[in-house]
């Protein structure tokens, strides 16, 4: 699987060595809360500009912000290789959002929180690059992963399956040793780490272990 370390809860008084410190990993999970679609407010499109002159990795933008839409371009323009916005954040029509994000030559992610149905999706499936279940409510770190989370991501690999479509799928929250063969066997490619990878010293021993998982 490819690991996505997601630095929400690095130490970020020494946040290039702690970006460098997980370097080894194909992605850069990039969080991004503004206080309104989640309680909690993160770093921005300023943030990703100076992260991304750091690291080489492919940046996966995770906007839980509301109106995505009118955000698009200063994440773009910021260097985000993968911008995924929420279902529940937006009454734009979402498939035209999907082009906008593509307008800008990158890849266009959709996700939903534990309670939406997976069925909302369906519609845009063929035209997305990635699909990111919430395995955890958006807004922390640190959270455990909800189990019944791993059926909505069966039926989206049975989908992709039996209609030859190519989206990547992503699980975010609660990911560590024991979850990673779970989520992998359910059919996920890409998994969000957080506070797995940041709580322990040899990050890319961890990394490893969870890319073979
Ligand atoms: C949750 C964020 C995450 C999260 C992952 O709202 O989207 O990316 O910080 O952290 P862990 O791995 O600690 O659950
Ligand atoms: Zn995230």
């Amino acid at each position: 699987m490819i690991v996505a370390p997601s630095f929400l809860n690095a130490d970020f008084d020494h946040l290039r060595e702690e970006i460098e410190s997980v370097s080894s990993a194909e992605w850069l999970h990039f969080d991004v809360m503004d206080g309104k679609f989640v309680p909690n407010e993160t770093y921005d499109d300023k943030m990703l500009e100076q992260v991304s002159q750091w690291s080489e990795q492919f940046f996966d933008c995770h906007l839980m912000i509301e109106r995505p839409e009118d955000h698009i371009e200063d994440y773009a323009e910021a260097g985000a290789d993968l911008i995924t916005f929420h279902y529940e954040a937006t009454d734009a029509p979402v498939d035209g959002l999907i082009d906008k994000i593509h307008a800008f030559g990158i890849k266009a992610g959709l996700s939903i929180k534990p309670k939406t149905d997976v069925e909302v999706l369906r519609p845009y499936l063929d035209r997305l690059d990635l699909i990111l279940i919430m395995s955890v409510e958006p807004g922390e770190g640190g959270q455990s992963f909800k189990p019944n989370m791993l059926e909505k991501v069966r039926s989206l690999a049975a989908y992709r399956e039996a209609n030859g479509l190519d989206y990547l799928l992503e699980i975010d929250g609660g990911i560590n040793d024991e979850t990673a063969p779970k989520v992998r066997e359910a059919g996920i490619d890409v998994i969000v780490v957080g506070s797995h990878i940041f709580g322990q010293k040899d990050r890319k021993a961890v990394i490893e272990a969870l890319e073979n998982a």
